[in-house]
């Protein structure tokens, strides 16, 4: 198993690549030598990484779009075959979380969160899988999150919407399996990046809650989920701490751990 050849005609498209986690897949991806597709809103710093990738060698296109928006997702496989490119590869990384609980939430922000962490995965696995399949080569790798692994006390659309991804890539394995094309579900736990500030949460408030044994560097979880992707894996969880607390996240009866999580969440005790 290894990643499609790098190709002239084919790219890695990679959505959320304007921060975090996405700019390292990006980088990663161009430095095996992948020519990259970067698509998030924020298309000034897009043009900025794309300037970057380019001088690995690799060509570096920016296609800017809002990955809520149905209409503009459903517009982006025609604009990469104006390209002349075929994707090879497609990471699904674009994600956010709102936090605090249920009772409190706005229906919109929920909404919009999930358009983007589950419509949008599954709208682009969906209209760049045939392809792949067609060409019998190709890899996606889907990014969800520990939170998967457990119900989340406010985080609990976040965290149904990552166990959503996991379950969603867990099957598009099964049924790959013979087609040249494989799954991965990248299941990274705590990441320094412009996510906790996006979902409103200080990074003093998330270590607070998180022990810093558990935190990972975004680069580490980068290369963690291409050489999964690569080995044909169908779940990576970076860092032996996340995976401990994963597989314990699931032994867990959840009549005792759901409780333990509430009473822990920082956007529960404000
Ligand atoms: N950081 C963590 O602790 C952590 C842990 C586990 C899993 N994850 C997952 O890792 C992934 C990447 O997160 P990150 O930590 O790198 O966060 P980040 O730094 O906030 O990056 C999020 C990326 O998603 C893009 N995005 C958000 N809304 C979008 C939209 N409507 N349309 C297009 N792009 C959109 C953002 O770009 P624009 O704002 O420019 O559109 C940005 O590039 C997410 O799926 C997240 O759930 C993160």
């Amino acid at each position: 198993m290894s990643l499609p050849a790098p190709s002239p005609d084919h790219t890695a498209l990679v959505t959320g690549t304007s921060s975090g986690i996405g700019t390292e897949i990006a980088r990663e991806l161009a430095r095996r030598g992948q020519n990259v597709t970067l698509v998030a809103r924020s298309e000034a710093k897009l043009v900025v990484l794309a300037a970057e990738l380019a001088d690995c060698g690799v060509r570096a296109d920016v296609l800017a779009t809002d990955l809520a928006d149905p209409a503009a997702r459903a517009k982006l496989a025609s604009r990469v075959e104006e390209l002349g490119l075929s994707v090879s590869i497609l990471v699904n990384n674009a994600g956010l979380s709102t936090m605090g609980p249920v009772r409190r939430a706005d229906a919109d922000s929920e909404l919009h969160m999930i358009e983007v962490d589950v419509a949008a995965v599954t709208d682009l696995c969906t209209r760049f899988l045939p392809g792949m399949v067609e060409r019998q080569s190709g890899a996606i790798l889907n990014v969800a999150s520990t939170a998967a692994f457990q119900p989340i006390p406010g985080q609990a659309g976040y965290g149904a919407a990552k166990a959503f991804v996991l379950s969603y890539t867990r099957a598009l394995a099964g049924e790959l399996r013979g087609t040249g094309v494989t799954a991965t579900a990248l299941c990274p736990g705590p990441v320094e990046t412009g996510f906790g500030a996006a979902a409103g949460i200080t990074q003093t408030e998330a270590e607070a809650a998180l022990p810093s044994f558990m935190w990972e560097p975004a680069d580490a979880v980068a290369r963690c989920g291409l050489d999964a992707l690569a080995a044909g894996r169908t779940v990576a969880i970076p860092g032996k701490a996340n995976r401990a607390v994963a597989l314990l996240a699931t032994l867990t009866p959840k009549q005792l751990l759901v409780p333990f999580l509430a009473s822990r969440h920082p956007s529960l005790r404000k």
